[in-house]
C-alpha cells in the first residue's frame, strides 16, 4: 500500500546549502551593531515518565539559522576585529556516550559541515560567553528555554567588579531576538519552499491512503495509524502536529486528539494532520464520508465548505490583508447557511462578531502562518494593521463548519446534527497567485466519491 505511494511522490529535494544559512546569518547581523551578541540555546530533553523521554527536537530558530538538530547546543553571534563570527557550544564526542545514545557530530563535524566559523565543547561555553559578553552592551537572548543560561546573561548584566566601574565594559541590556528572526522566517526562500513541498506532498498522499482505507467497522486509530505510517515510510520526521482524527461527533471537536472511537458507516470522518520533513511543517484536513458517499445533507455542508475555502484561497494574493481569506470564506459560509435555513439573519447580521450567528457554527480563524512551525512565526498586525500578503509567505486556508448536537449552548439543527466539517490546504503567495502547496490531496465531492474505500 505504502509502496505505490511512495512511487508518487518526486525524489526528497537537496538539503539547504551552507551559503543560504550564511546569507540567514547575515541578513540577521545587518540588523545587529557590532557591540552585540546573540544567544540562542536548544530546548531541553523533556522526561515523558521515568527514563524515557519524548523524541527530541530543537528550535526553528536554531535549525533556521544553523541546520543543525543536535541538543544540548548553545548559538552564538559575535563580533570580532574579524567581522561577525557564528559559533557554535556543542556535545564533545564521547565514545561511551555514543555507544548508549548515538552518534555525536561534536566539535569537529559543527565546523566542518555547517555554516559555522567556531566551534567548542559545551565546557567551554561559561568562561567564553562571559568574556564575550562582558565586550558586549546589548546581549539578544530570550530566557526561558534553558534555565542555566539565563543565570550566565542575568549574572553579566547584574556583575558590579571592577572593570564595569573603571571602563563602564559590560551589558546593559538583554533583548529578546525572536521579532528579528520572525521577520526573516515569515518570507520562505525556494530552498525552504522545496522542503514545504515535499511535507506537504506526503502529508496529501497520507490523506489519499487513509480515504482509500475507509470502510465499514474501521477505528479512528486505524487511519491515524495508516497517515502516520506513511509519513514515516516517506522518509518525514513523523507529525508536525498531533494528528486529529474524529469521527461523527467527534469531527465537532477542533483539536480532538483522542482518535479511539470506531467509526460510524453514516458519519463523517474529519482528519486533520501533518508530516514534519526536515523541520518544515505541512497541515491538512480532509473530511469524508466513511461510506464513501456524501447524505445530502453532508454534501450540502461540505458544498458551503468548499466554497468558502476556494474564495479564501482565491483571497491570497499579493498585496491583501492576511484578514482577506477569513472575510471571504466567512462571508461565503454566512451565504451558505442562509440558504440552508440554519441562520435566519441577513448576511452582515450574521457575520457581525458579536452577535452574529456564524460564530456559532464556525469559531476559529482561517489562516496561520506556515513554515518551520505549523503556527509559523510572524507578526500579524504590525503597528496594529493587518499584514499584507508578499511573495514567499506561506499560510493556511481552513474553514469548517461544526455541528456538534451535544453542545449545550446552541440548538443544533437537526439535519446537520454531528456533521463537523473542516477543509484545509497550504497556500504560497506569488506574483502570480496563489499556489496550492497540497494539491495533490483530493477535494472534491466526486474526487472523494471515487477514492474513498477504493483501495488497499
Ligand atoms: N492542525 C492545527 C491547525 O490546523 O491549525
Ligand atoms: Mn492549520
Ligand atoms: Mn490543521
Amino acid at each position: 500500500m505504502f509502496a505505490e505511494a511512495l512511487s508518487r511522490l518526486p525524489p526528497q529535494p537537496a538539503e539547504t546549502q551552507v551559503g543560504e544559512y550564511r546569507q540567514r546569518q547575515s541578513l540577521l547581523t545587518d540588523q545587529l551593531r557590532e557591540n552585540d551578541v546573540l544567544v540562542l540555546a536548544s530546548p531541553r530533553h523533556a522526561v515523558r515518565s521515568n527514563d524515557v523521554g519524548y523524541p527530541y527536537r530543537t528550535s526553528s530558530d536554531l535549525i533556521y539559522l544553523t541546520g543543525w538538530l543536535e541538543s544540548e547546543t548553545t548559538y552564538v553571534l559575535r563580533h570580532t576585529s574579524d567581522g561577525w563570527k557564528s559559533c557554535l557550544f556543542v556535545q564533545a564526542k564521547d565514545t561511551l556516550k555514543e555507544i548508549w545514545e548515538g552518534r555525536r557530530p561534536g566539535v569537529e563535524g559543527a565546523l566542518s559541515a555547517y555554516a559555522i566559523d567556531e566551534a567548542y565543547s559545551n565546557e567551554e561555553l561559561e568562561e567564553r560567553l562571559l568574556v564575550w559578553m562582558n565586550d558586549a552592551k546589548r546581549v539578544f537572548h530570550r530566557g526561558g528555554t534553558n534555565t542555566a543560561l539565563d543565570s550566565l546573561v542575568e549574572s553579566a548584566v547584574r556583575r558590579r567588579d571592577r572593570a564595569r566601574q573603571q571602563f563602564g565594559t559590560g551589558p546593559v541590556a538583554v533583548e529578546d531576538p525572536s521579532g528579528l528572526l520572525a521577520e526573516l522566517r515569515l518570507r520562505k526562500s525556494t530552498s525552504e519552499i522545496d522542503q514545504l513541498v515535499y511535507a506537504s506532498k506526503v502529508a496529501s498522499l497520507a490523506h489519499e491512503l487513509a480515504m482509500r482505507h475507509s470502510r465499514k467497522g474501521i477505528t479512528e486509530y486505524q487511519l491515524q495509524g495508516v497517515i502516520e505510517g506513511f509519513f514515516a515510510y516517506a522518509g518525514t520526521a513523523g507529525w508536525s502536529y498531533p494528528s486529529i482524527v474524529g469521527c461523527g461527533e467527534n469531527a465537532t471537536i477542533l483539536h480532538y486528539k483522542t482518535n479511539s472511537d470506531v467509526c460510524g458507516d453514516d458519519e463523517v470522518i474529519l482528519i486533520d494532520a501533518g508530516a514534519e520533513y526536515r523541520g518544515y511543517a505541512s497541515d491538512i484536513t480532509r473530511s469524508w464520508p466513511i461510506s464513501g458517499t456524501f447524505t445530502e445533507a453532508q454534501k450540502e455542508i461540505y458544498e458551503v465548505v468548499l466554497d468558502a475555502q476556494l474564495a479564501g484561497i482565491e483571497a491570497c494574493q499579493v498585496g491583501n490583508p492576511y484578514t482577506a481569506p477569513h472575510e471571504a470564506a466567512r462571508r461565503v459560509m454566512a451565504e451558505g447557511l442562509i440558504r440552508l435555513g440554519v441562520i435566519s439573519q441577513t448576511v452582515e447580521e450574521a457575520l457581525d462578531l458579536e452577535t452574529g450567528e456564524l460564530k456559532r457554527w464556525y469559531m476559529h480563524n482561517t489562516s496561520h502562518w506556515i513554515g518551520l512551525d505549523v503556527h509559523d512565526v510572524g507578526v500579524y498586525k504590525p503597528g496594529g494593521e493587518p499584514r499584507l500578503l508578499e511573495p514567499g509567505m506561506c499560510l493556511t486556508v481552513e474553514p469548517g463548519l461544526y455541528f456538534g448536537a451535544w453542545r449545550p449552548d446552541v440548538k443544533c439543527p437537526k439535519r446537520y446534527a454531528n456533521i463537523g466539517i473542516r477543509i484545509e490546504d497550504d497556500i504560497l503567495i506569488t506574483d502570480d497567485g496563489p499556489v496550492i502547496l497540497t494539491d495533490d490531496c483530493p477535494k472534491t465531492i466526486e474526487e472523494i466519491e471515487a477514492i474513498v474505500g477504493n483501495g488497499p
